[in-house]
């Protein structure tokens, strides 16, 4: 039995992943917060043939307020740390999708971000995954064997002007995905990162900007399962979006920050964002 865990399940890619995945032989772990959305899913996996689990641990520490009142919990890792230890029984499992993920903007008036909301979109886009891969990489590793998913972006390339925050996150995935494939690749653990253009989902179209090369999480589901399956260190889409990107990232940042505006993702052009 294959087991494969998904984090933000409920979400356009998630639940296009577990569809993918819904088949005789594979063992689903679904987690989200939405429950009825997961019974849902489990109900539609189950049909397929899949086993399911659900899972709706909270995966993030600071809560909206927390930060305000100059406070953040100290440990609800721990409840992270007891569900991903559970995961590890009685073996480690064969495939982890990071996938949850949220986005934010500076605003229809491009006034900026509120930190508090900075700071949540760090947690969950970029300390959760690092918190995975931290527990789940050391647990692989003695195993000697199973493989992480980290979800980026082709944001991680080059900064957006309209969303600060995502890109450094999706950038930090990025190099940590990059970094964990190489200490852990000797031991027979594999590590992808994945790096979508735009997708439809309700935090794609929440974000300001064009969006060209626009795919549906179906098809962007089925090329990150090709990538997972050959174990590729990058699997990024769609071609010429991830070519123009990869581009922004290798020439001269003042060019690239040109190229930007003239693409219309500079902050009086974004749709929404004047
Ligand atoms: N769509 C794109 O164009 C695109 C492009 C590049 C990368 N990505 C990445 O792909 C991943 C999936 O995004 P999507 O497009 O499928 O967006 P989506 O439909 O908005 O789904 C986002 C998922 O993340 C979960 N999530 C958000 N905040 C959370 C939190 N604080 N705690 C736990 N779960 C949380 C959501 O749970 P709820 O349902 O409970 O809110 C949902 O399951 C994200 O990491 C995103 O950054 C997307």
């Amino acid at each position: 039995m294959t087991r494969i865990v998904i984090t933000g399940a409920t979400g356009a890619i998630g639940q296009a992943l577990a569809a993918v995945y819904a088949r005789p032989g594979n063992r689903l772990i679904l987690h989200g917060r939405q429950r009825d959305v997961l019974e849902t899913l489990a109900d539609n996996c189950r049909d397929a043939g899949a086993e399911v689990e659900l899972s709706q641990v909270e995966l993030g520490q600071a809560e909206p307020g927390q930060f305000e009142q100059g406070q953040f919990k100290q440990n609800k890792d721990d409840a992270l740390f007891a569900w991903l230890e559970s995961l590890c029984a009685p073996s480690v499992p064969d495939i982890v999708i990071v996938n949850a993920g949220m986005n934010i903007n500076i605003g229809e008036d491009g006034s900026g971000e509120r930190w508090e909301d900075a700071s949540r979109l760090l947690e969950i886009n970029l300390r959760v995954p690092m918190a995975m891969g931290n527990f789940l990489g050391k647990r692989m590793r003695a195993a000697g064997r199973g493989q992480l998913v980290l979800m980026s972006s082709l944001a991680a390339y080059h900064g957006l002007p309209v969303t600060p925050s995502y890109s450094a996150s999706k950038a930090g995935v990025k190099a940590y995905g990059e970094a964990l494939r190489g200490w852990l690749a000797p031991y027979g653990v594999g590590v992808s990162v994945v790096m979508p253009g735009y997708v439809s989902s309700k935090m794609c179209h929440e974000m300001p900007g064009p969006k060209p090369f626009l795919w549906q999480p179906e098809r962007a589901a089925k090329v990150i399962a090709r990538g997972i399956e050959r174990n590729r260190a990058r699997i990024s889409f769609p071609f010429p979006l991830n070519f123009g990107c990869w581009w922004l990232a290798v020439l001269p940042a003042a060019i690239s920050q040109r190229l930007l505006n003239w693409l219309g993702y500079d902050p009086d052009h974004g749709d929404g964002a004047h």
